[in-house]
């Protein structure tokens, strides 16, 4: 089976089917994963550049590993300490690496639309979104929905809510298309400053302003980081009071009686949006996410390089 795309931009223009061959491809290769040579040769004859305009730790570190656990050459730029610094443009740029025999780019750019407008320009080169502005993170919600599997069994009719600053979050708009399109039920909660007003009727998810109502009603709750960089006005009137009235603590998760999944996407604000005895609790996956970002990411490496894979 293949993919019905040759660019990851997006959940959005994914079929399900797409999702389900990523996420049933990633699962042999968690297994390869576990082998003592956690290596395979699928990727010898592709080179990929990782190309990062945002600061990452996570999502580049991952695809890095992936690229190398596939066995591809890759590169890394940073746009600080580049000729991104002299006035050289994203597209030149692009075009002056490519040039050097790339197949691949994995990009993050601060710029909502920036991977679309490379695959636009580079129709023939797979283009890889590692996190564009506001927009999507395509890899952090397959990665997100392989945890959620792995730790429930499955996503049709799990209730999921994502939590906290929803307005700013790339994290939050992958995950409700992607737990949409595979039968999930979605909640969004947090401040009203932090929730786009029309988002029910858009996106058809629930909507809470209490985040122990939330709590209540799902089984899975994601917790998302108040992004303070991409905010330009004040949305709430100090963390201290954030973390009072949304921040998830243990006395608010032991007051709700029933078992709920704690996931993150990182990087985590302790003591903002959740408390460190539950990041670091018995209900926390927080690091398994980390650890399945790696199987999912070789996945969608894999996939898109055009190999077959065997999952039917
Ligand atoms: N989750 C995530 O995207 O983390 P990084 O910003 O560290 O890559």
């Amino acid at each position: 089976m293949q993919l019905s795309t040759k660019h990851l931009l997006g959940i959005k223009e994914l079929e399900p089917a797409d999702i389900s061959l990523i996420l049933q491809t990633a699962a042999q290769f968690k297994e390869v994963l576990q082998r003592p040579i956690k290596k395979v040769p699928s990727l010898r004859d592709i080179t990929i550049v990782n190309l990062f305009y945002e600061n990452s730790t996570r999502t580049r570190i991952s695809f890095e590993l992936a690229e190398k656990r596939l066995s591809a050459d890759t590169i890394n730029f940073s746009a600080s300490g580049s000729s991104v610094s002299k006035g050289e443009t994203l597209l030149d740029t692009v075009n002056n690496i490519l040039s050097m025999k790339v197949d691949m780019v994995v990009m993050r750019h601060s710029a909502s639309g920036a991977p679309h407008f490379l695959a636009k320009h580079l129709p023939n080169t797979g283009i890889i979104n590692a996190g564009d502005g506001i927009n999507e993170h395509p890899t952090q919600a397959l990665l997100d929905a392989f945890s959620i599997m792995e730790k429930t069994g499955g996503l049709e009719g799990k209730k999921v809510v994502l939590i906290g600053d929803i307005m700013h979050s790339r994290v939050a708009l992958s995950n409700i298309y992607l737990l949409k399109k595979m039968g999930a039920e979605v909640m969004v909660a947090g401040p009203p400053t932090l929730i786009p007003k029309h988002i029910r009727e858009a996106l058809g998810v629930e909507v809470s302003y209490n985040v122990g109502e939330a709590l209540r009603w799902c089984d899975v709750a994601n917790v998302l980081r108040i992004q303070l960089e991409r905010q330009n006005q004040v949305l709430f009137s100090s963390l201290r009071e954030y973390n009072l009235a949304f921040g998830i603590s243990r006395r608010l998760l032991d007051s709700i009686k029933k078992d709920i999944v704690i996931m993150h996407p990182g990087p985590i604000n302790r003591g903002v949006e959740i408390d460190s005895d539950v990041a670091d609790g018995r209900e926390s996956i927080i690091l398994q996410q980390v650890e399945n970002g790696v199987a999912v990411r070789m996945a969608v490496l894999y996939l898109l390089a055009g190999k077959k894979s065997e999952a039917s």
